[in-house]
């Protein structure tokens, strides 16, 4: 099954690359850039991958991007996790990164572009894999900020093809940055935004009214919400489902709780992707394979997935891709 799933032709649309960072890739840049962690080792930072919530992950999550730095931090840590995708089976990634926590902490926003874009166009040409860049806004950051990460961001238009937002989601909610969704489609970026992962359905309506997103980063708290499963499924709204990640952040209890099958069900088109690959423990052909695994999906369910995840990308828009 796994050779299967892992053969199956595919995109991944919700991978935060700075959530890719494996513990001994965080040591090795640690050292090489003299940079201290708050851990002694790599089976002491692993030890506290032990995650009760959302905002509990996100602690660790931007601790540890303290130690990328330099352009090459950003080109390798891609790379290693490129190189991983294309093993999988994975022909197109949309690849989010927070140019905030970067640039919040002195790393020049062209530093990071930089070094995430040679990644992109060395993986093209080494396997023929296609990547587009959506930069994420934090939203438990002001909206503000987000407005001059994306005056930011237009210096660098060219390599960047979408906005996301991302973060603690609890409180924050995405009629905040209606302004800077607004902006940011008058430039002609997509649209896409972290919804009803621990947030309610209402925020998913938000996103898709106010935000106006073409596709919803888990979403999975919509099947609480029958009409709202109607929605997505009448205007084809993709979710880009992480159930690693929901059952890491206790977001569901167990995977067999999840509501893939209910969102299936209500003719929603669902995606499988790793959110944060390195903290969550699978990359996204284990992602398929935990799913597989949980609902005893058929082969039809897997392709059908895979299917789904390159036809709600933003590929079509490349010419060559
Ligand atoms: N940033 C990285 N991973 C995230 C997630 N699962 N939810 C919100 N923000 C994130
Ligand atoms: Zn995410």
């Amino acid at each position: 099954m796994i050779e299967f799933i892992r053969g199956l032709p595919k995109a991944e649309l919700h991978l935060h690359i700075e959530g890719t960072l494996e513990p001994q890739m965080a040591f090795d840049l640690a050292k090489r850039n003299g940079v201290a962690l708050p851990y002694a080792n790599v089976e002491a930072l692993t030890q506290a991958y032990n995650f009760s919530d959302l905002q509990s992950f996100l602690n660790l999550y931007y601790a540890c991007m303290d130690v990328l730095r330099r352009s090459e931090d950003f080109a390798d840590l891609a790379s290693a996790y490129l190189q991983r995708a294309a093993a999988d089976g994975v022909q197109h990634v949309e690849m989010f990164f927070d140019p905030q926590a970067h640039v919040n902490r002195g790393i020049p926003l062209r530093v990071v572009i930089e070094g995430l874009s040679s990644a992109a166009s060395a993986a093209r040409e080494r396997y023929g894999i296609s990547v587009l860049l959506i930069a994420c806004f934090l939203r438990d950051r002001p909206a503000t900020e987000a407005m001059s990460t994306l005056e930011a961001l237009a210096e660098h238009r060219d390599a960047i093809h979408g906005v996301g937002l991302d973060s603690a989601e609890l409180g924050h909610p995405p009629s905040d940055f209606a302004e800077v969704f607004a902006a940011a489609g008058e430039m002609g970026l997509h649209r896409v935004a972290h919804a009803g992962e621990e947030g309610p359905p209402d925020y998913i309506w938000q996103a898709l009214d106010v935000l106006g997103v073409e596709r919803v980063d888990h979403g999975i708290r919509a099947a609480e919400d029958p009409a709202l499963l109607r929605r997505l499924a009448v205007d084809k709204i993709p979710l880009t489902v992480c159930p690693l990640s929901n059952v890491r952040l206790k977001c569901v209890e167990n995977l067999s709780d999840h509501p893939l099958p209910a969102l299936l069900d209500a003719g929603v088109v669902v995606t499988v992707n790793s959110d944060d690959p390195a903290y969550f423990g699978g990359y996204v052909v284990d992602n398929y394979v935990a799913l597989q695994r949980a609902f005893d999906l058929d082969t039809a369910t897997l392709e059908q997935l895979a299917r789904n995840s390159l036809d709600a990308s933003f590929r079509g828009d490349v010419r060559g891709s």
